[in-house]
């Protein structure tokens, strides 16, 4: 079992363009030597100026979000199509936020990790319990839900490219990182739901981050739990520093 780690920055509503090229120039020197995967989920208008400021780098961009749709009558909303004419190799879908404020459920998740998969788009599947879940004991029942719902109908080789991000609500933006315990018990938790699902050779290929407070600090012990492949990291992936030393985790 090989997985390479992949480090995702979740950039979510900051920076502009300008600010966008600015930082990815300063962080495609830092992290020039690492070699674990590494990503950085820009906003939609950043994505032009961050696509070029990292071109022939080992950064790859991701976007915060798609429309299932190809096209048509849906004011305000961007399609795969639009995201791969501009060289977006990976989106995150589902991301609670999203969820919370703009009404995503499991089925809207479903639908836009098929779009993103036409459009050879890598989709990184967030899912994750709030803390009155994980207080009434339902936080595995409410993974396995979210999970299964994700992958409806996806590809056995499909899954095993994908991102699962596991991200408790109540560790986002909060600075109360989970333990690695209790995030490696959930992403072993998604790892045997793929293997029911699909199988050992699927479950074992497919990545699962952690994200929720990720810090320089924090990061390395987490992503050496064994069904902890890297992170998906919110405040900390706006330092440049900090980045590059969660990016490089080595064993
Ligand atoms: P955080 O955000 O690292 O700031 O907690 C993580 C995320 O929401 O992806």
């Amino acid at each position: 079992m090989s997985r390479v780690k992949v480090i995702a920055g979740n950039w979510k509503m900051n920076k502009t363009p300008s600010e966008a090229a600015e930082f990815l120039s300063e962080l495609r020197e830092s992290v020039k030597d690492i070699k674990n995967d590494i990503i950085a989920a820009v906003p939609f208008v950043c994505i032009p100026a961050a696509v070029q400021a990292v071109s022939g780098s080992n950064i790859k961009i991701a976007a915060q979000n798609m429309h299932w749709k190809d096209k048509g009558a849906y004011t305000g909303e961007i399609s795969g199509g639009m995201l791969k004419d501009l060289g977006i190799e990976y989106v995150i879908i589902g991301h609670s936020e999203r969820r919370e404020y703009f009404a995503e459920t499991d089925e809207t998740v479903n639908l836009k990790a098929h779009a993103a998969f036409e459009y050879g788009i890598t989709p990184i599947i967030c899912v994750g319990e709030s803390l009155s879940q994980r207080d009434a004991g339902i936080t595995a029942e409410h993974i396995r839900i979210q999970v299964k719902g994700a992958l409806v109908g996806l590809s056995a080789e499909q899954v095993s490219s994908l991102i699962i991000a596991y991200e408790p609500i109540w560790a986002i933006g909060t600075g109360r990182t989970a333990t690695p315990e209790q995030a490696e018990e959930v992403c072993s938790l998604i790892r045997e739901t793929v293997r029911e699902l699909y199988s050992e050779a699927v479950s074992e290929a497919v990545r699962i981050q952690y994200g929720g407070s990720v810090t320089a600090e924090t990061s390395s012990v987490l992503f050496s739990m064994p069904d902890i492949d890297g992170g998906l990291v919110g405040g900390a992936s706006l330092k440049v520093k900090d980045f590059t030393i969660i990016a490089g985790y080595k064993k």
